[in-house]
């Protein structure tokens, strides 16, 4: 017979394993979604969402059928709704337009057809009471010849002769002047252009409109930082920094006081006045770039701590490889450069017949590269490209977009994304763009116009797509606005917006914002990436991105666990949220993709 003492100290005992349990199981489930406090807090800009607007495209409240800073302003709650934390708006600084403002004349002021001063004040006051931030477009490289810069440069005004890149022609052998070397610009034809007036070469490596500044001069490299300081001081909360690997070319006191020419390519698919006919070894990733971009971030953060501000963050726009693209996040010596470099590995290395296998190999590669303690980001298209579902298929915007809001990092997305809007047709007639206009006829211009990725923005079904009060538009509406719309996939009971909207508010889950991240190709074409934080419930998204009907099994897939439920699925898919889901056969279909909820482990 056991004594009461025994008895009552077993009890105890007892009750206190089992006020244990049950207190840590209720624990676990009070706080299996919320972010809790013991968690490391994440700076603002780390696990934003960056929503890119093409001012011209956006929103047109003057009726002129250009877009404007009233119209960005008149839709920021729209940015709330969506899950949106920070835009970036492409140029709006003044500019003659014949690189839709990347070509600038003053970097201190609006362009007038967007509006004025004041009404960019009115945005970002508008934008910090709603806890949206604002990103500039930066463009460092080149300024319009228009610009008081060149004007004072050609007349050789004390102080800015040096402000471009000027060069003495050569003399060939029949006694003709001739460019001083091969290089070749980004929109074909020589990079250099003769000024009557200075008797020199100028250098462009984009537009003949477009001329490079000289970053081996002092006084432009001050004005650049003063430039960014204008801005911060407006407002902006940083910058995305424009066609950085183009900043330097081979200085001629390293080449016997000549230019020298680069090597030619042997690429047979291109003419001799278009980019791709030599390497670039002498016009493109030069060293000295990163000297520039560390020091801007050093200016970056002292005024940010001068001034006890939130982050000022600065993002490089930067197509180069692997090695050249990590730089931009600091080097070796411990230099520190831009928050991040932008990843364009979505668009230049993936397209509609990449398997699963490749998509996980190109995600992998940059959390491989990048260096230890960074932030990744994940770009799916800009206006420099052909939008996402037209590179892939429309089948996988759903999937597309939820890879760009799980994946560990920022997620950037370009206007209509979310929408999943398609590149416009924009008839030869009707082209603007000056990369078509300068390389294509009518039979080819496609393969360079960038304006189908620039067309409207589909608010609504009525006339223009509801992006203008006036009659004409300065690029044509894409003709599928009818179905594809904002206001269409708001009413609808399932769009592609309101999959977006749902996996915007997954992301602020604990194990998207703070987890691990597990990423595997379950077969050729479907892959599995998987978030889990221990004592949360772990998320896993599975899509196919193959065009066939496809059966994975997920009993071997880390930290999944039955029951396993559907948190989100593709527009088309025959699951439903809260759908259960069992860790053998699964199907899915040509673009498919589900988000599954499973328990914490
Ligand atoms: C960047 C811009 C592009 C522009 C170029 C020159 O690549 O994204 O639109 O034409 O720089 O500024
Ligand atoms: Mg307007
Ligand atoms: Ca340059």
């Amino acid at each position: 017979m056991p004594s009461w003492g025994k008895v009552v100290l077993i009890s105890v005992l007892v009750a206190v394993v089992v006020g244990v349990v049950v207190g840590t199981v209720t624990w676990a489930l009070m706080r299996s979604d919320s972010t809790p406090p013991d968690i490391i807090e994440l700076d603002w800009w780390e696990r934003t969402i960056i929503y890119q607007i093409y001012p011209r495209s956006f929103k047109d409240t003057d009726g002129d059928g250009i877009g404007d800073l009233k119209g960005i302003t008149s839709e920021l709650e729209h940015f709330v709704e969506m899950g949106v934390g920070t835009i970036w708006l492409s140029p709006i600084f003044v500019s003659p337009m014949v690189d839709f403002g990347y070509d600038i004349s003053d970097f201190y002021d609006i362009h007038y057809e967007y509006g004025t001063m004041a009404d960019f004040e009115e945005l970002i006051r508008r934008a910090r009471q709603l806890g949206i931030k604002v990103l500039l477009d930066y463009v460092p490289n080149h300024a319009s010849t228009e610009s008081e810069y060149f004007k004072k440069s050609v007349a050789r005004e004390p102080g800015y002769e040096n402000f471009f890149i000027w060069a003495d022609p050569k003399i060939d052998a029949n006694g003709n002047r001739t460019v001083p070397s091969n290089w070749i610009s980004q929109f074909g034809g020589s990079v250099w252009e003769w000024n009557e007036e200075r008797q020199q070469y100028y250098l462009h490596q984009f537009a003949v409109e477009q001329a490079d500044f000289n970053f081996r001069e002092p006084a432009v490299r001050q004005e650049m930082i003063n430039i960014m300081q204008f801005w911060i001081e407006k407002g902006a909360h940083g910058f995305r920094l424009d066609a950085l690997p183009h900043l330097f070319e081979a200085d001629p006191d390293d080449h016997g006081g000549f230019f020298p020419d680069e090597p030619l390519s042997g690429n047979m698919f291109v003419t001799s006045d278009q980019i791709g006919y030599t390497t670039q070894v002498h016009i493109k990733d030069l060293i000295e770039i990163y000297d520039v971009v560390y020091e801007w971030r050093e200016f970056a953060d002292k005024w940010q701590e001068d001034n006890d501000s939130e982050t000022i963050v600065l993002l490089a726009e930067a197509y180069a490889n692997v090695s050249m693209t990590m730089l931009y996040y600091g080097d070796e010596r411990d230099r520190i450069g831009c928050h991040f470099p932008f990843n364009f590995d979505f668009i230049t290395s993936l397209r509609a017949t990449s398997n699963a296998r490749d998509f996980v190999y190109v995600i992998s590669r940059w959390l491989t590269y990048m260096p230890y303690g960074n932030v990744a980001n994940w770009v799916f298209g800009n206006h420099d490209n052909s939008r996402a579902p037209s590179r892939f298929r429309s089948n996988m915007v759903d999937g597309l977009n939820a890879l760009n809001l799980i994946l560990p990092g920022v997620a950037i997305t370009y206007q209509g994304e979310e929408l999943g809007m398609r590149d416009g047709y924009v008839s030869w007639n009707d082209t603007v763009d000056v990369n078509a206009i300068n390389q294509g006829n009518p039979d080819n211009y496609l393969e360079y116009s960038r304006d189908p990725a620039r067309t409207p923005y589909h608010w609504n079904n009525s006339t223009n797509a509801g992006f203008t009060t006036g009659q004409t538009t300065w690029l044509p509406v894409a003709e599928d606005y009818m179905e594809i719309n904002l206001q269409a996939q708001k009413d609808a009971e399932r769009s592609h917006y309101k999959v977006y909207q749902s996996l915007s508010r997954l992301r602020r889950m604990a194990s998207l914002s703070h987890g691990t991240h597990y990423l595997e190709a379950l077969s050729v074409n479907t892959l599995v990436l998987v978030r889990h934080l221990a004592t949360y419930n772990t998320y896993a998204l599975v899509f196919n991105v193959g065009t066939e009907e496809d059966t994975v099994d997920l009993s071997r897939v880390t930290f999944l666990a039955e029951p396993m439920t559907v948190y989100e699925s593709s527009v088309f898919s025959r699951r439903r949220t809260g759908d259960a889901i069992s860790l053998g056969e699964l199907s899915l279909q040509p673009g498919e993709m589900l988000v599954l909820r499973a328990p914490p482990t």
